[in-house]
């Protein structure tokens, strides 16, 4: 059986849950809420210690301004409402990708992160306004700045992701097969399940029979 430390998440397929359910995409949004709030719970019963989740990438700022308001607004209510529960339950919060965000959020993400920054038993990244390609090319430019030589410690020094191990799975519901610019060199030896799916109607059954899927995979990490 294959140990699971870390969990990554690419949550898609909100918006067609929406149009399809609510007639709305933002809806669906909403929605989604229900699913991270019962993941966290299954990847504590399963003593996960590392769950990436992917919310907001650098390439959906392409979206309507309408939507990306309503997905910062609603953020924004959720760590208002759940940062005493997540602290109580011992889960640290982590921030990945650029805050680059309004004053307001910009203190509250670093106030969150600062205030669960000791517990252990979850650690959650969440990926917000993340991309994967930058990332690499942000840590890239430190070293040379800084004259370090270019390798694989060395990087991960500089990437969102210091100090955190590769993800051992990554799911991505919404019947969508693709990794959309999230961490391209952390997932290099991850097992990968493509879920069909919806984000919001994923439920801890399926994560359940995914996780026991992937205790069973024969890991290689290129030997025989
Ligand atoms: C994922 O769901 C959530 C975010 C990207 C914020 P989508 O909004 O991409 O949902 P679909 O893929 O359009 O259904
Ligand atoms: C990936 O989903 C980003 C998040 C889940 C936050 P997208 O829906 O943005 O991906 P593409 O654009 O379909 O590849
Ligand atoms: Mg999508």
């Amino acid at each position: 059986m294959n140990p699971l430390k870390h969990v990554a998440i690419i949550m898609d397929g909100n918006g067609r849950w929406g149009i399809k359910n609510k007639n709305s995409r933002n809806a669906g949004h909403k929605q989604g809420l229900t699913t991270v709030d019962q993941v966290i719970k299954t990847s504590i019963k399963q003593k996960i210690k590392f769950l990436t989740l992917f919310a907001f990438s650098t390439e959906n700022w392409k979206r309507p301004k309408k939507e990306i308001i309503y997905l910062f607004r609603l953020l924004e209510n959720f760590l208002k409402k759940r940062i005493n529960y997540l602290h109580k339950q011992n889960i640290k919060l982590r921030i990945i990708g650029v805050k680059n965000f309004s004053n307001n959020l910009n203190n509250l993400l670093k106030s969150a992160e600062k205030k669960t920054s000791k517990n252990s038993v979850l650690q959650i990244n969440l990926a917000l306004n993340y991309g994967s390609k930058s990332e690499l090319i942000n840590a890239l430019k430190i070293l040379k700045k800084n004259n370090e030589v270019i390798n694989e410690k060395n990087i991960n020094k500089y990437l969102h992701t210091s100090g955190i191990p590769d993800p051992d799975l990554l799911i991505r519901t919404g019947n969508t097969n693709r990794l959309s610019n999230f961490l391209l060199w952390q997932l290099s030896y991850s097992e990968i399940f493509f879920e069909k799916k919806l984000w919001p109607e994923f439920k801890e059954s399926d994560y359940l029979k995914i996780i026991n899927k992937f205790k069973k995979v024969k890991r290689n990490y290129g030997n025989i």
